[in-house]
């Protein structure tokens, strides 16, 4: 993160957003035939397309629980979804983001109701623009859900972080790159339980305040969006 570019003038951001807005949003559940389950969520530039099998038996069996099932997650950024190409496989980066995508939906999931079961969650990043792992999210729970997996509530995520000493709610990739501070929750709207919560960046306690003030705002207007989707689409069922 560098900060020699202007991100605020006037109270504005670069694509014209106040401090406290998120990007538009869109959202839609059940979109593959093959899967489970599926779901798609864009924040602005960034979209991903989520889906679902299971619950099936684990295998290696070694990895089984007896006791309850498990949650394993793949975070793919295709290779168009980026300016440079990205090179096909897996990488650091994606496992990391699959490994805390697995904590952030596994505490909402009713896993002790399927012992030795795996859910396999598959997010992919098909245009990226900051914020990939709280849209990837996003889509995931609405793919649970559309999966008919008993969950305690949805998992909701956004960002908020800091461009040039100002707190600000969902960064795009201009702001991610040349900002100060980007601060990725997810959440149980419901519950008010906070299932991921990564920062890059240096920040203080008031600021830090502020940032997740307005991330735990911003994850209850992407809340909204994505129960109006799982709406829509058992509502067609009907
Ligand atoms: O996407 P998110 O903010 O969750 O994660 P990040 O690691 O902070 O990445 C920020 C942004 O950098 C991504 O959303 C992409 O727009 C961009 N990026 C990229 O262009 N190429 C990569 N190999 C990784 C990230």
């Amino acid at each position: 993160m560098s900060e020699d570019k202007e991100l605020l003038k006037d109270g504005k951001r670069i694509d014209g957003r106040a401090k406290d807005e998120l990007r538009d949003m869109e959202a839609e559940a059940g979109i593959l035939k093959r899967a489970d389950g599926s779901g798609y969520f864009r924040m602005g530039g960034t979209e991903v397309i989520a889906s679902v099998f299971g619950p099936r038996e684990l295998h290696p069996k070694h990895k089984q629980k007896p006791q309850r099932g498990i949650i394993q997650c793949r975070y793919n950024l295709a290779p168009f979804s980026v300016d440079d190409r990205k090179r096909p496989g897996p990488s650091r980066r994606g496992k990391e983001i699959g490994k805390v995508a697995e904590g952030a939906l596994s505490s909402i999931v009713f896993l002790e109701e399927f012992p030795t079961a795996t859910i396999d969650v598959y997010m992919e990043v098909i245009s990226a623009d900051a914020g990939t792992r709280c849209v990837a999210l996003n889509a995931g729970a609405i793919a649970l859900a559309d999966a008919g997996i008993p969950m305690k509530g949805l998992i909701s995520s956004c960002a908020a972080g800091k461009i040039e000493d100002t707190p600000v709610l969902d960064l795009k990739g201009e702001e991610d790159k040349d900002g100060q501070v980007d601060l990725p929750i997810a959440m149980n709207i419901e519950t008010g339980e906070i299932t991921l919560l990564q920062m890059d960046g240096m920040t203080d306690i008031d600021e830090m305040d502020k940032m997740l003030d307005l991330a735990i705002d911003g994850c209850e207007k992407v809340a909204e969006k994505q129960r109006e989707a799982l709406m829509e689409t058992f509502g067609d069922k009907k």
